[in-house]
């Protein structure tokens, strides 16, 4: 299989941990006889440097022609008091836009090996295995009217049945492949938006006769991330309660530098990147955690090109090297051994090459 591949470093760890991605989809090539085709891009503080502007023309063209997008991270101190136009942060949401990525995909799986670094107990967050697909290009974020006077301000809470089908669909099929159950979160008791988003959700569900769903309101929802996560599966939701969601459960696995996100469309493109930020403190010193870029190398995998194998093999691998003691420093501890980024991807690799 011949794919295009846009890779996107940014700036702080966001080249180290893209570059340790891209060797081991390099690694899935060879063993697996792909071609993929890696195009470079600026995006964020890379291209304000570089172009004057966070999501430069160049840049669009380079994902116009390619079949995925690799993101690092963007943002840092030397360009925090930029106007917000100007912002690296910017270059993220225009790019989300640009593609319409309607579609924002956060796994959240526990490692055993590091259930110790979580803040829940232990025998609460084992096992806990769900994806948060939350809708990215719609809702309060961006609807209109947006005011501001002296004494109020006004944001507006606005979904269409269209927009709400095509992301509920997503869920659905997601859950297919997974353990076949969708929690659809609203707050139906006091929202129109919600009370259209549970209809179509009802209306939906006919044509996914072998996926169970339960509706469950945000607030009930926000609890049962820490009583309960082992319950859910397939979580979709509207854009803000999906960003205070996926926040709040990403903090289960102990490490930020362990979770990777994908933001797609129907078409099978989108942009694969990980959930934390650019690391500053940490900066080119060639020890940041690859772990999330490789899982967002993965995601890609499975989502744009439907390379189920192919993903679940880089899965496997990292979950081996982190099960044989090997880490970054943001996870050390008792037992374990600390390498650097580079060496990670190597150890990654090696088990993705020793597993046939
Ligand atoms: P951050 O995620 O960059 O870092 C938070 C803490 O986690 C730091 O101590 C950092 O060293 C550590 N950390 C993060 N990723 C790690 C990794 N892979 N390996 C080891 N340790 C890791 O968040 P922070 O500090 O709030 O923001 C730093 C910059 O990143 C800011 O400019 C912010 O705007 C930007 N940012 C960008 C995001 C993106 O590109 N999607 C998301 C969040 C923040
Ligand atoms: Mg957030």
């Amino acid at each position: 299989m011949v794919k295009r591949i846009t890779v996107m470093p940014g700036d702080g760890i966001g080249p180290e941990v893209t570059e340790a991605a891209v060797e081991v989809l390099r690694a899935v090539a060879r063993r697996y006889g792909h071609a993929f085709q890696f195009t470079y891009a600026a995006i964020g503080g890379d291209a304000i440097d570089q172009y004057g502007k966070p999501l430069p023309d160049e840049t669009i063209a380079v994902c116009e022609a390619s079949d995925a997008a690799l993101l690092g991270a963007v943002g840092g101190p030397k360009w925090d008091q930029q106007p917000s136009h100007l912002r690296p942060e910017r270059g993220l949401l225009d790019i989300r836009k640009k593609f319409d990525l309607f579609t924002n995909i956060r796994p959240v799986k526990a490692v055993p090996s590091l259930l110790g670094s979580s803040p829940l107990k232990e025998e609460v967050a084992r096992e806990v295995d769900m994806v948060i697909v939350r809708e990215l290009t719609s809702g309060l974020y961006f609807g209109e009217p947006k005011q501001r006077s002296p004494k109020s301000a006004v944001d507006t809470l606005v979904y269409t049945r269209a927009e709400i089908e095509r992301i509920v669909d997503q869920a659905f099929q997601i859950a297919r492949t997974r353990k076949g159950k969708v929690t659809s979160v609203d707050k139906a008791n006091v929202l129109e938006t919600s009370k259209l988003w549970r209809e179509v959700v009802e209306e939906r569900m006919t044509a996914y006769p072998d996926v169970e769903v339960e509706h469950m309101l945000v607030d009930t929802a926000a609890m049962k991330l820490i009583t309960n996560p082992r319950s859910f599966d397939v979580i979709v939701t509207e854009n803000m309660f999906g960003d205070i969601l996926s926040d709040e459960a990403s903090v289960i696995t102990g490490s930020l530098g362990m979770l990777p996100s994908a933001s797609t469309r129907t078409d099978g493109f989108g942009i694969y990147e990980p959930v934390h930020g650019s690391a500053p403190d940490i900066a080119g010193q060639n020890k940041a955690n690859p772990t999330a870029a490789i899982l967002s190398a993965a995601m890609m995998l499975k989502y744009s090109f439907g390379l189920h194998t192919e993903a679940a093999a880089v899965e496997e691998a990292v979950a081996g090297v982190l099960e044989d003691g090997y880490c970054t420093g943001d996870i050390a501890g008792e037992g374990k051994r600390v390498i650097s980024t580079g060496a990670f991807a190597a150890q990654v690799i090696e088990e993705l090459e020793r597993e046939f």
